[in-house]
């Protein structure tokens, strides 16, 4: 019998990130050396036929149809959160209130007043809490964060970043429902601000730190949509695409750009990053790899090294199988279930808290609110 102590896991979802999640929690445990073995406990959503098939795929003990059933039980540790943006504060703030872990996808809220009453939630009762801003367990992004942090770039000068994605660039798709709450401002607070560039953000504090003032712009190219739950035909109310600048506490200069009319891209999201001495560039479609150009290279062999980021060395690498050998999308999520499990285990919780996430939540407003007012606006 194993010794390990268990963790008894609830989710709330059973769409996109309901599987991945599930997936992480499944394998984690038979890759990782962590403290807690996870154990799906109960799985939640309205659906009862829907959540049961879901159990039965992903071997959830129990289900349930109501989340705040699920937050009250006694036999849940932690509740892992991949529900749509407008459930995350009510969520947390009950499973919080009944001691629970929390693991909540991300972005952390809607709006910055959500997201303090969330952080002051789990603070207050002193739970355990993750955001699930998992590209940066993305070997490569680590990698990338380590090569910051140990100086090689040097100072640093600028940091460029895009997510491109295609798939609502037609007028007939609808907006409401499974997935596609995200085209709806109710459901999800913002567009691609708080969906992709959340992402972007969030792996820009951690690599290069604060930023402290942003000038944006933003579209909603498609005005009205037919929504899903009304059959009406109903105003747009999220932003569609957005672009702007940004300046870091550090002194370097930001460009960003979100948008789901980049036609020809489904997920390229990139960051390239410029110091004194050198540069490194990340995309998501080629997640294995780093691209690093060190200008202290001798001149006859100096060029961007392409490195794939396979050997034991390298973040999170020796886990998995032998150097040369890749992983992909969701080994992420495995690696964020391990660090979290590991953290708990020390009785900390595992970076992005709640309180970091917070921050990522704050440019998001003030990309939104200097777009709205045409206006630089410092993020408080
Ligand atoms: N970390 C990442 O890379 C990443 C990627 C995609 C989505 N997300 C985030 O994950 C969250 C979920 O997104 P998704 O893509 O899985 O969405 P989805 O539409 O695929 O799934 C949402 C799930 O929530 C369930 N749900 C809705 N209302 C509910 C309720 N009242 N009670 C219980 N269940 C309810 C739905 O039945 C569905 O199973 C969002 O916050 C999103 O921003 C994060």
């Amino acid at each position: 019998m194993s010794a390990k102590k268990t963790l008894n896991i609830g989710m709330i979802g059973y769409g996109f990130m309901g599987r991945a999640h599930s997936n992480a929690w499944r394998k984690v445990s038979n890759f990782f050396d962590v403290r807690y073995r996870p154990v799906l406990k109960a799985a939640c959503a309205r659906d009862e036929a829907k959540v049961k098939a879901f159990a039965d795929i992903w071997g959830y003990e129990s289900v349930e149809t109501d989340w705040r059933k699920l937050v009250e039980r006694r036999d849940i540790d932690a509740v892992d959160v991949c529900v749509p943006n407008d459930l995350h504060m009510d969520i947390a703030v009950a499973a919080a209130r009944s001691g629970k872990m929390l693991l909540c996808e991300k972005p952390l809220a809607r709006s910055t007043a959500e997201g303090v009453a969330m952080c002051e939630a789990v603070e207050k009762a002193g739970v355990l809490n993750t955001v699930w801003y998992r590209y940066r367990r993305v070997p490569a992004v680590t990698l990338a964060k380590n090569l910051v942090a140990e100086g090689r770039l040097g100072r640093i000068f600028h940091y460029r970043a895009n997510f491109l994605q295609d798939w609502t660039s037609s007028p007939d798709l609808p907006q409401g429902g499974t997935g596609l709450w995200r085209l709806d401002v109710r459901a999800a607070g913002s567009g691609v601000t708080g969906d992709l560039l959340a992402h972007c953000i969030d792996t820009a504090l951690w690599i290069n730190g604060p930023i402290s003032c942003v000038a944006a712009m933003t579209e909603t190219f498609v005005k009205e949509r037919k929504h899903n739950l009304t059959g009406r035909i109903e105003p747009v109310g999220i932003d569609d695409a957005c672009a702007f600048l940004a300046r870091f506490a550090n002194g370097s200069l930001a460009i960003f750009e979100p948008t789901r009319y980049a036609r020809g891209h489904k997920a390229l999201y990139t960051f390239e990053i410029n110091g004194e001495r050198a540069s490194i560039f990340w995309d998501l479609h080629d997640l294995h790899r780093l691209r690093y150009f060190d200008h202290r290279d001798e001149s006859v062999v100096r060029g961007w090294r392409n490195i794939h980021v396979s050997d034991g060395d390298q973040p999170y690498m020796s886990r998995w199988w032998v150097p040369g050998l890749q992983i992909g999308y969701e080994h992420s999520f495995v690696h964020q279930a391990a660090d979290f499990l590991e953290a708990a285990a020390r009785g900390e919780s595992a970076a992005p808290t709640f309180r970091d996430a917070l921050e990522t939540t704050k440019v998001c407003d003030a990309v939104l609110a200097s777009a709205a007012s045409r206006a630089w606006v410092d993020v408080r």
